[in-house]
């Protein structure tokens, strides 16, 4: 993305586009936001959402970023002639800006578990898996401050070097293979004992379990992992090449988000009622479930570092696309500026990144509301920027921009869904998203 190149290819830019959104909201977030919020009906309410609410945005802003192709800060502007617009792009460069700053605490723990098994494979004592303390890596704020550190750092160097083409080639390879882990685990989690109870709890939706608050963290998580609102996959259809195909783009990622935060679902939970954890674990579930699936396996360990590195670079092909809408927005293709204004947006994260860390060790104890720190960035970020981002953008849409354009945009149509999908966008959505805004606030 460092340049206004396109991808050659349809399926180039899916790859691409892929790479982005799918990273640690479907394998991370959602198992642990299902743990705390009913399981099944969890899973049953971020379905519908993404499905219903989810797409129909995702094919607005790649409809969007087709029409205006340029940056997000300016295709407001360009396509309405209103210049005060491009503060919705704005909206998403803060956006992104927070939520990278958490996003690199997971990113930096990834890191740390990756350290430890390397660390005891080089004592040449058998590996233990089960020794890896969750607790005890989250309690020591200098660890896992340089875990992110290095995170961040890795994220920028990347970004700094322009090599993200690299690296989205490298995912051809590495993503079809993180999705065959995600099976092995599934297989492996669901042959243990009192696996059952774990993939009853994933999968059968009991509506007691339904709260307002798990619908609202439902809607957030769909927004998350199709990166909505932060005007991430406008930028990437802005640089597709012309006869991409929309719909069948924004399907195969939901679909691919779908899949990936299932398998995780059914990766985790049936391992968590065997091993006797409770699913209100929190943003750590992942991290202290999977070692012990790991730990039953033959050769076990070499796997869970396979694992590490594979989960590690979803983490990265997500972050350095975080890193670079800031990046690509403030130095507008003068490669010279790229280097600086990469570093400069690194240091802001890392010092935005700091709290969020220590929200699980020293400033645990620091609460807004019900939450720590974290939670409340990715609060502002999942439940406010997001939705206030793709408000803004269904407006425009719906009301500023030309229909014809649109339905240019748009595409071929053989299954006459232009109309239907202008009617979502034009006067369905924003009266979801105000109306999900006000129960917020009551
Ligand atoms: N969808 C990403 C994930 O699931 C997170 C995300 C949200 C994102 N907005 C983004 C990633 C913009 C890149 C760019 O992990």
């Amino acid at each position: 993305m460092s340049n206004q190149s396109q991808w050659k290819t349809s399926t180039g830019f899916i790859l691409a586009s892929a790479g982005s959104a799918i990273g640690l909201g479907a394998m991370w977030k959602f198992p642990y936001m299902a743990g705390i919020y009913g399981g099944g009906a969890f899973l049953l309410m971020f379905l519908i959402f993404t499905i219903f609410v989810g797409l129909p945005l995702l094919i607005m802003e790649f409809t969007v970023g087709k029409m205006g192709r340029t940056y997000t800060t300016q295709i407001y502007s360009k396509l309405t002639g209103k210049k005060w617009l491009n503060l919705i792009g704005w909206n998403g460069n803060l956006a992104v800006l927070i939520l990278f700053g958490f996003y690199s605490v997971i990113g930096g723990w990834i890191i740390i578990y990756m350290g430890n098994v390397i660390v005891q494979a080089l004592s040449f004592k058998p590996i233990s898996l089960t020794s890896i303390k969750f607790e005890d890596i989250i309690s020591n704020p200098w660890l896992t401050v340089l875990g992110q550190g290095i995170f961040i750092f890795l994220t920028m160097i990347i970004v700094m070097l322009g090599v993200e083409k690299g690296l989205e080639k490298a995912s051809k390879i590495m993503m079809p293979l993180l999705f065959i882990f995600l099976l092995i685990i599934v297989v492996k989690s669901l042959t243990l004992d009192g696996a059952l109870e774990g993939v009853r709890y994933i999968l059968q939706p009991r509506l007691h379990d339904v709260s307002m608050e798990g619908v609202l963290f439902a809607l957030g998580q769909s927004f998350f992992t199709l990166s909505l609102g932060t005007t991430g996959m406008i930028t990437y259809a802005s640089y597709a090449p012309k006869e991409m195909t929309i719909k069948s783009s924004a399907i195969s990622i939901v679909v691919m988000n779908i899949l990936v935060s299932i398998l995780a679902g059914l990766a985790i939970f049936p391992a968590l009622k065997a091993f006797g954890y409770q699913p209100q674990e929190g943003p750590g579930l992942l991290f202290k479930v999977l070692p012990l699936v790991f730990n039953q396996m033959h050769f076990g360990a070499i796997f869970y570092f396979i694992f590490l590195v594979l989960f590690l670079f979803a983490a990265l092909t997500s972050s350095i696309s975080l890193l670079e809408l800031n990046v690509s927005n403030f130095t507008k293709n003068d490669n010279r500026k790229r280097k600086r204004v990469a570093f400069i947006g690194s240091v802001l994260v890392f010092v935005i990144s700091i709290p969020a860390t220590l929200s699980f060790s020293s400033l645990s104890d620091v609460k807004i509301g019900a939450g720590t720190i974290f939670d409340n960035m990715d609060f502002i970020v999942s439940n406010i920027l997001m939705p206030i981002g793709a408000l803004g953008t269904t407006l425009v849409v719906g009301q500023l921009l030309d229909k014809k354009l649109l339905q240019e945009s748009f595409g071929k149509d053989k299954f006459k869904l232009f109309l239907p999908w202008y009617y979502l966008i034009k006067f369905v959505m924003p009266v979801v998203i105000i109306l999900v805004f006000i129960v917020q606030l009551v």
